[in-house]
């Protein structure tokens, strides 16, 4: 007898929707077709709705110190939020220390990660290092972690890399088959100009998008586009926002080299005017959020296939950690300082229903192509293909069952993240995920989580370049 039946529903890969039966059992999916006469323990009828592999988020940061603050969740409580998202694996990075090995700290990334209700996997993060730090790649891989971020920016952080240190990893990458991950933003570029705002005092939040323009991100992209190409590496560029940036990928490709790209599901849904108001800190995150008009050319990448990934980059603050730094007037309001404003928004739980509500059910995407985004295309990037990212017999039961009618309110009161803000509040969406299964088990369902602390596993990754 299977575990579960999933009747009636369309299934969805990147190349089809085919309408089937899914048999589960033991954790793995074991049959296709037609089932209705079978059973099961437990029977689930998806009859107008949407079979998609579990969503795999592949850019996240829980319990990582960051400019003074750390949120307010661990690996459990987001992968709840996770899980109500449609998400059945996330993958975040080591808290590596300055002149401190990246291996060790996988180690203990790989214990605080324990309590995930959902398989887990890690990148490495790689500072500033010596040549014994990047020499340590090769163990990093064989130990099922293939990919890591290296940041072209946060020098005042300590988190930067600069453009020796990067291509050395990039050859150590290239040599035992890694995928850096990069952020793209000019330090130079952001830090002069932080510098002239705070000269003249001009520190209000939409400063912090003016001291940030697009140009500071492509500088970065060509730049790590370029260094890529010395060595003859592909890259991954993690939360890009811009038309140039996307320009500069496109040129890349025709010329054969391998550029992979991420947005996040908020560089196409909010924009920088959130910096206009009051509670415009809220939304500081890097890069900032852009125009309208950027957003639309980023659908269009995402369309067009320049854009292979979105990964929400989730960074979840409460209200107190974005002030903890700023002071008040003496009416008690707060004085607009960017500089103090730690960099991050949430996004974690919203990434699917944004991608259904305003990319499929807007006509700017397929299901087949939001599924690609947020699955198959991870797996196969990240190295865990097809294990993850898709349906088919063999792979892991980690499912999500999608109604693309159905309407929801965005609200942190219903979000599972912890926060005490959304930048999404009140807004009315249509399309979300009904049902999510992890492993053969159904850890969201009407509404309510039934998923087990500790059950998630470390899933070792190992890049397949026949694959992407
Ligand atoms: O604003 C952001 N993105 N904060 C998190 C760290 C990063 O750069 O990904
Ligand atoms: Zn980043
Ligand atoms: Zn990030």
């Amino acid at each position: 007898m299977f575990d579960i039946l999933i009747l009636n529903g369309f299934i969805v890969s990147a190349n089809s929707t085919i309408e089937a039966d899914v048999a589960i059992k033991d954790g793995k999916i074991v049959g296709i077709g037609e089932y209705k006469q079978e059973s099961a323990k437990k029977i689930i009828n998806a009859a107008g709705n949407y079979i998609l592999p579990g969503g795999i988020e592949a850019h996240m940061h829980c319990l990582a110190p960051f400019q003074g603050c750390i949120g307010p969740n661990d690996f459990y409580t987001q992968s709840i939020s996770a899980a109500f998202g449609g998400v059945t694996m996330f993958m975040d990075f080591t808290n590596t220390k300055p002149g401190g090995s990246v291996f060790k700290e996988i180690g203990e990334r790989e214990k605080e990660m324990k309590i995930s209700a959902i398989d887990y996997s890690i990148h490495g993060k790689f500072l500033n290092c010596s040549q014994e730090i990047i020499d340590e790649i090769p163990k990093i891989i064989e130990y099922g972690v293939p990919t890591f971020k290296v940041f072209m920016t946060y020098k005042k952080e300590g988190v930067m890399c600069d453009d020796e240190t990067i291509i050395k990893i990039f050859k150590k990458a290239k040599e035992f088959n890694g995928l850096p991950m990069l952020h793209c933003e000019s330090d130079a570029i952001a830090s002069l100009n932080n510098e002239e705002n705070i000269k003249k005092g001009e520190l209000k939040w939409k400063n912090f998008a003016l001291a940030k323009p697009p140009l500071c991100e492509e500088e970065a992209f060509s730049r790590a586009g370029y260094l890529a190409k010395a060595v003859g590496t592909p890259i991954l560029v993690v939360h890009t926002t811009t038309e140039g940036c996307l320009e500069i990928a496109r040129l890349a490709k025709k010329n054969g080299q391998k550029i992979f790209v991420e947005t996040g599901p908020h560089y196409l849904t909010i924009f920088d005017d959130l910096y206009d108001g009051e509670d415009g800190h809220l939304a500081i995150c890097s890069p900032p959020l852009r125009k309208r008009e950027d957003a639309e050319n980023l659908w269009r990448g995402l369309s067009d296939g320049t854009i292979q990934l979105v990964g929400s980059d989730d960074c979840t603050y409460k209200r107190e950690e974005k002030e903890r730094f700023l002071k008040k007037d003496e009416n008690g309001k707060l004085i607009q300082d960017y500089t103090k404003v730690v960099n991050g928004l949430s996004g974690l739980e919203l990434r699917l229903p944004l991608l259904l509500s305003e990319g499929v059910n807007k006509k700017r995407l397929t299901i087949n192509q939001v599924c690609a985004l947020t699955s198959e295309n991870a797996a196969k990037i990240y190295g865990c293909f097809p294990q993850k990212g898709i349906i088919q017999i063999g792979s892991d039961a980690d499912i999500t069952i999608v109604d693309l009618k159905k309407k929801m309110k965005i609200s942190k009161d219903t979000l599972h993240n912890n926060s005490d803000f959304c930048l999404y509040e009140g807004m009315e969406i249509t399309g979300a995920p009904v049902m999510t299964i992890a492993s053969g088990d159904i850890i969201v369902e009407d509404n309510k989580f039934y998923g087990t602390k500790g059950k998630g596993r470390f899933i070792k990754r190992y890049l397949d370049k026949n694959l992407i």
